[in-house]
């Protein structure tokens, strides 16, 4: 059976660490016999709305649609188009419309790979973000009044409903009834947003009853960023709004040493549109065109994309081969965000050898 697959590298570090994705794809596809039909589109980047007025052509939806997973790297440049532009002519657009509702975001401090955090060792780290990705905070409702006079007004509501968020819940707690540790942690607000938060909190007590095997804590979103840093081994899996996961998704990662490593898979769990996999960071312009990005979190989604697609096996040699250059350490090869002076190119391949070798 061949997988079709979308490649939308977008703007910035995400034209870098593409190719590197790609090769420890097809490196994978190679090892394990796996029919991989890749298509590189130019659309979703800051240049072709430069050159359309828009982000994606008029057909976009059937055009990606046709695909079984996309495979996507950083979109923004806000020099050139303003993000929220881009972003929501895009990526945003993506995963509503493809209804991508859960976006996972492993949080894992790999080995050979320093925490910022003290006397912390792999192990210590390893819980998972689940995000809810299609409303909440980020949400089209609202406007400005009195625009451009003293009385302006400015409005954007929290949307959160029972469907979206039992939902990403649900998905949740199934991933925390097969972990070990089957832990579940929810971040709230409940004591400052006082709508929206209650009900989340009643919402998450009303799924933890057909869960009785997992163990459920919750924590107000301050008190959670804290404990990130302090305890980070308490955690598990972590579920949380669509601003909350942005966050903590951002924050956790950094605790592992470096976002550039951080992989996230944009999930539609019935499979009626495809899911997307991207890095979790962006298109970094303060250091894009200088070839020294971490090319990591690219790799990792891909191994995710191809867990998602039936090849877990596939995917867990792609990570197996990313710890074993990490626990090397050669320092020509690291990435300066991992301490190193290596190329986004030198780390790609190393990981693709070793991808195939182990073969
Ligand atoms: P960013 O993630 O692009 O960069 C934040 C910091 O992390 C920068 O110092 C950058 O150099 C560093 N960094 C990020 N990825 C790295 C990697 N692979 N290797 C080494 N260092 C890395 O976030 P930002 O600066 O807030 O955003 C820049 C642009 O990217 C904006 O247009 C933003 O909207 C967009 N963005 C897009 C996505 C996405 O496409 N999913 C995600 C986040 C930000
Ligand atoms: C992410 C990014 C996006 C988000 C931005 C670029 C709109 O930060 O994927 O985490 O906020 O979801
Ligand atoms: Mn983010």
């Amino acid at each position: 059976m061949t997988h079709r697959i979308a490649v939308l590298a977008g703007d910035g570090i995400g034209t870098e660490v593409m190719p590197e994705g790609v090769r420890a794809l097809e490196a994978a596809a190679g090892r394990f016999g796996i029919d991989l039909d890749l298509t590189a589109f130019g659309f979703a980047s800051c240049d072709y709305y430069l050159e359309h007025g828009q982000m994606l052509p008029d057909d976009w939806h059937e055009t990606l649609a046709a695909f079984d997973a996309i495979f996507y790297g950083a979109i923004g440049w806000p020099d050139k188009v303003p993000d929220h532009i881009s972003l929501w002519g895009s990526l945003l657009k993506f995963r509503r419309e493809f209804d991508q509702y859960v976006n996972l975001r492993p949080c894992r401090l790999l080995p050979g790979i320093q925490s910022p955090l003290a006397g912390r060792a792999p192990g210590d780290i390893d819980f998972y973000v689940v995000r809810e990705n299609t409303e909440g905070e980020y949400s089209s409702v609202g406007g400005t009044m009195f625009e451009g006079t003293e009385r302006e007004v400015v409005i954007q509501e929290t949307v959160m409903t029972r469907t979206g968020v039992d939902r990403v819940l649900k998905y949740a707690f199934d991933l925390a009834a097969t972990r070990p540790r089957k832990k579940l942690t929810s971040a709230t607000k409940s004591n400052g947003i006082a709508i929206t938060m209650p009900w989340w909190d009643t919402r998450v007590a009303a799924m933890a009853e057909h869960y009785p095997e997992v163990e459920v804590d919750k924590f107000h979103i301050d008190i959670l960023t804290a404990n990130f840093v302090l305890h980070p081994d308490w955690f598990d899996v972590v579920v949380a709004s669509n601003l909350f996961g942005d966050i903590l998704s951002d924050l956790g990662p950094a605790c592992t040493g470096t976002i550039g490593v951080a992989p996230s898979a944009n999930i539609n769990p019935e499979g009626r549109f495809p899911s997307l996999f991207e890095p979790v960071h962006g298109s970094a312009p303060d250091i894009a065109g200088r070839g020294i990005a971490n090319p990591i979190g690219q790799i990792w989604s891909g191994a995710m994309m191809l867990e998602h697609l039936g090849h877990a096996e596939a995917g867990a040699a792609i990570l197996a081969a990313i710890e074993a250059v990490l626990a090397e350490g050669d320092p020509s090869l690291l990435t300066p965000d991992l301490g190193g002076r290596g190329t986004t190119t030198g780390l790609g391949q190393a990981i693709a050898e070793r991808i195939a070798d182990d073969g």
